[in-house]
């Protein structure tokens, strides 16, 4: 059964609505049907989006750096199984991945050289990475009205419809400076999982990378539509309703959001910068250095691939690095220099 159809179904069973945020879970991890749940191509140039695991494996072997001192690593949603890829091999390596679809084509491409787990491990030791996870997470959609705090929902017929917020959302909401005509987003979601990962951290440090900002450019008086946008062959627009369960569709992350959760659970946050000054501070110049310049063919991608994660025009400002933890004593190398902490 299609997407849509299942969504159909679902918005009249419910009475005629369902949250944005069920939307954006059906649309994208109902097994079966939802976009990362399904069997499209996905990642890379023939796909819809590329990570920056995808672009090569600059990326990830400037963040092995910053992983050495960690005895085994869980990944979080291992898309292709690009990073895991480049990380694996010396150290324990698990991966958590909802997708059952994901999860085969990661296993087929890494074998033995990582343990799939169906959950998070009861106390887990080490580091936890989640690379353009949380942007995938469902959000709950917030339009601030004349007529107060509305939830955006979705109704028959997949059109947007609203019914005024209650409890737990209303609650967040009302904490916002935003006044209104507004949309946004908020990802309850996202602070849950933040909570449960600090609670399982027994020692060790959760790496979020993936674009997003602090609430106050956030929920900044431009930003009046919100950030919500969806991806289909490198093209991005902002409709959710064109093709569920074929496209992409994210939300930026509310980095504040994230470390306050992960505060409330007992963890520390050990450092938030952008991924530019992460991978500098984790010494991708080095790494870079290990390259053959004498050789163009060889040195020209690799050039192009070290543009792309660090220009601020790319990946380099917009993508962000938050780490928490508990009983990481050690200041975390990717944070020695232009730690933002203090924006949160
Ligand atoms: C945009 S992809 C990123 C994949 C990969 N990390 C990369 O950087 O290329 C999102 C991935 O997260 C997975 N995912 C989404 N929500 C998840 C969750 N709550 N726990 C674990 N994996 C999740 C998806 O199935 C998919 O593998």
């Amino acid at each position: 059964m299609p997407a849509r159809q299942r969504i159909v179904e679902e918005i009249a069973a419910a009475g005629g609505w369902i949250s944005f945020a069920r939307y954006m879970q059906l649309a994208l991890h109902e097994p079966g049907v939802g976009y990362y749940a399904s069997g499209a191509r996905k990642f890379g140039p023939a796909g819809d989006f590329v990570t920056a695991p995808e672009l090569g494996s600059l990326f990830g072997r400037t963040l092995a750096r910053q992983l050495g001192d960690f005895e085994r690593v869980l990944e979080l949603g291992a898309g292709s199984g690009s990073l895991a890829e480049v990380l694996s091999g010396e150290r324990e390596y698990l991966i958590l991945e909802t997708s059952a679809e994901l999860a085969h084509r990661q296993r087929e491409r890494l074998g033995p050289r990582v343990r799939h787990v169906q959950q998070l491990p009861k106390r887990f030791r080490g580091a936890v990475i989640a690379n353009e996870v949380v942007d995938a997470m469902p959000v709950h959609l917030v339009h601030w009205t004349g007529r107060g705090i509305m939830e955006r929902g979705v109704g028959p017929g997949l059109a947007w419809a609203d019914r005024p917020a209650a409890g737990e959302l209303l609650a967040a909401a009302q904490r916002l400076p935003a006044s209104a005509p507004y949309v946004s987003e908020i990802g309850l979601a996202a602070r849950a999982w933040m909570r449960t990962i600090v609670e399982t951290l027994e020692q060790g440090a959760l790496f979020v990378i993936d674009y997003g900002f602090p609430r106050h450019e956030y929920y900044h008086a431009q930003r009046s539509t919100g950030t919500l946008m969806c991806h289909h062959r490198h093209q991005a627009h902002a409709d959710p309703f064109a093709r569920p369960g074929e496209e992409d569709i994210t939300a930026h992350v509310d980095f504040s959001a994230l470390a306050e959760a992960a505060r409330a659970a007992g963890g520390e946050i050990l450092g938030y910068t952008s991924q530019a000054q992460f991978l500098v501070n984790c010494g991708i110049t080095d790494v870079l250095g290990e390259a053959n310049v004498e050789n163009a063919l060889h040195y020209a991608p690799i050039a192009a691939e070290a543009q792309k994660l660090l220009s601020p025009a790319e990946m380099g400002e917009l993508f962000k690095v938050l780490a928490v933890g508990r009983g990481v004593t050690a200041p975390l190398a990717g944070f020695s220099r232009g730690d933002r902490s203090a924006s949160l």
